[in-house]
């Protein structure tokens, strides 16, 4: 059923679930004061804890990365969740049925969770199908051994075997029409000209892509002789996209979930060998070159990522679309390096033949980014010319304006002066247009919130809503003024008093998806840099200072329009009302 799922169930669950326990389920919190949790931030790197969940608020917070948001938000960011299925994972946690309107329109076909979580459950144990079939074929078996790898290595990343037969996964698992569409969706099955389904992967080794949560997204698929083409992959689905996963993350994270450094590599086979070597450290990108969206997952579990790639023309243009995707994520105390292998070698073959020590010895070998990137540009410029020494500016200023971490963007820019025997850093901006100087982060910063009357107003009352109770002033009077913020602050003021207790995550679910929400998002993080005993006295003296200004604004701008074009009734009306408003 694809109906609506009503508004007041939704700040229901949100006033039921405690956001504390639903954290903690997910990443471990410790006590830190009377009412906040802490833990190091599930959404960026770190080594001290800046993630701050609040029970009274039911907010979370990170100061480092910026992360914010109610406990949906956090479902949604942490889950992977879309909005309803985060609602039906807290309604579950909760014992609770997901209760729908009759949907007006006829929506488009929409997935449910429910749904989705089926599918996971059949890539499972379509998973589980394959292992099986490993061990009754000795030529798999074989195939693998072959290979060198162990049982151990084939269960830790769950290999398995599809023998050469049309409909093994269809006959198994696509029993009716709607069970055969399932398998259609997930790129298991395809249809004939003649309607028929049969298997998309057939007489192959099977690699399962998992997610970061573990769960079976996709699969790729080896043919164990020179057929082509020699691996096949699944297609991009509900649940599989193919540029925002890495192979081996999950399974590296089992091993260890705070790695020091994460090396990627190319293919399938590199990463599993390299575990077998105990090099247990690698994924890899699924495709040649590496997306933004990795680069954000890997430098969101590690500092130190290493890009191995092969040392030929290929392999070295894999690695600068790496360095161009990875510069806006590239903060401080982040590290991204590269290596090559030496002709004809990938990891597999190298580590095979030398063996765990030599292999990372010589990734110790690896070129800083810095190195990589300026040797990369001089491969064609002359840096003798005039000409050449310009090009050079102009190639490298705009990539270095795209990295967030002033230290490292200060010291890329230094060692360009340097190139171009330029003493002045500053000198080098000079030459170009305004454009490539800006930078920007990838990183979710902290908005900078100019700070006026009317902004303090209303960030002190959604960080404690408790303020519109304890005073008694009358903000729907003024709420018709043409003032910016005054008709939010008045609605604000109206849903904290029609509920009494709500906190700011609740009061932020009545805003989603309104024009509302980003800037009362803001504020909800916003350091006001109030202390706890003088909120309420700054909330009463804000409030009234506005009121008195509004008001003598309204009324100057009343009394010229009598002069010049006389009042109507109605602002007639208005002025008096604000002169007696006035004297109170
Ligand atoms: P390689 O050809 O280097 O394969 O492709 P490999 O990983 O070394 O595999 P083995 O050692 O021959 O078994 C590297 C990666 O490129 C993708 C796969 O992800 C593969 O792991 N690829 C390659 C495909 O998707 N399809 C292909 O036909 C070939
Ligand atoms: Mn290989």
């Amino acid at each position: 059923m694809a109906g609506l799922v009503p508004r007041s169930f939704i700040n229901d669950i949100i006033a039921k679930a405690d956001i504390v326990d639903v954290v903690n389920s997910r990443v471990k919190l410790k006590k830190a004061g009377t009412n906040n949790y802490q833990a190091c931030c599930p959404f960026h790197h770190e080594k001290t804890p800046s993630f701050t969940v609040s029970k009274t608020k039911q907010f979370y917070h990170c100061f480092g990365c910026g992360a914010h948001g109610n406990v949906l938000s956090f479902l949604m960011e942490y889950d992977k969740l879309e909005f309803v299925e985060a609602i039906e994972e807290l309604a579950g946690m909760l014992g609770l049925d997901v209760p729908r309107e009759e949907s007006r329109q006829s929506d488009k076909p929409y997935v449910n969770y429910q749904t989705k979580k089926n599918l996971y459950e059949l890539m499972q144990d379509i998973t589980t199908l394959y292992q099986q079939q490993l061990l009754q074929s000795q030529p798999a078996q074989d195939y693998l051994q072959q290979r060198g790898l162990s049982d151990e290595i084939i269960q830790r990343f769950s290999i398995g075997f599809v023998p050469d037969s049309y409909d093994l996964v269809v006959r198994q698992f696509g029993k009716n029409k709607e069970e055969q569409e399932r398998l259609f969706s997930l790129g298991m099955v395809k249809r004939s000209e003649r309607g028929t389904m049969y298997d998309t992967f057939r007489h192959r080794v099977m690699f399962p892509i998992r997610d970061r949560r573990g769960r079976v997204i996709a699969f790729g698929g080896r043919v164990m002789g020179d057929d082509m083409p020699k691996y096949l992959n699944s297609p991009d689905t509900v649940t599989y996209h193919k540029g925002n996963e890495l192979y081996g993350l999950f399974e590296a994270l089992q091993v260890n979930d705070s790695p020091e450094k994460l090396l990627v590599v190319e293919g399938y086979m590199d990463v599993v060998a390299l575990a077998q070597f105990g090099v247990d450290y690698a994924v890899a990108s699924l495709g040649t070159a590496t997306t933004p969206e990795q680069i954000n997952q890997l430098f969101r579990t590690t500092e130190q990522v290493v890009c191995c790639y092969d040392g030929d023309r290929a392999g070295r243009s894999a690695a600068w679309r790496a360095l161009e995707n990875a510069l806006p994520y590239l903060e401080d105390g982040r590290q991204l390096k590269f290596v090559f292998l030496p002709d004809g070698e990938d990891p597999d073959s190298y580590i095979r033949q030398y063996g765990k020590l030599q292999f990372e010895d010589y990734l110790q070998q690896a070129q800083s980014l810095s190195d990589f990137l300026f040797d990369h540009l001089l491969k064609d410029v002359k840096l003798e010319t005039k000409e050449g020494k310009s090009k050079l500016a102009a190639l490298a200023v705009p990539l270095i304006g795209r990295i967030p971490g002033n230290m490292l963007r200060i010291y890329l820019r230094n060692m360009l002066a340097s190139k171009l025997g330029i003493i002045d850093p500053n000198q080098i901006e000079l030459l170009l247009p305004n454009s490539s100087r800006r930078h920007e982060s990838a990183v979710k910063k902290m908005p900078e919130v100019k700070r006026t009357p009317m902004r303090l107003l209303i960030a002190l009352l959604l960080q404690n809503p408790k303020l519109a109770l304890e005073f008694d002033y009358d903000a729907s009077s003024l709420a018709s003024l043409n003032e910016p913020g005054l008709a939010l602050f008045d609605k604000l003021t109206a849903l904290c008093r029609n509920n009494v207790g709500i906190t700011l995550g609740q009061i932020l679910e009545y805003f989603r998806d309104t024009e509302d929400y980003k800037p009362l998002e803001i504020l909800a993080t916003w350091d006001h840099l109030i202390e706890e005993e003088h909120i309420s006295t700054t909330y009463i003296e804000t409030y009234n200072f506005l009121l008195v200004q509004i008001v003598e604004r309204r009324i100057e701008q009343l009394i010229a329009q009598d002069r010049t074009d006389g009042l109507d009734g109605a602002e007639k009306q208005e002025l008096a009302h604000l002169l007696t408003v006035r004297a109170k």
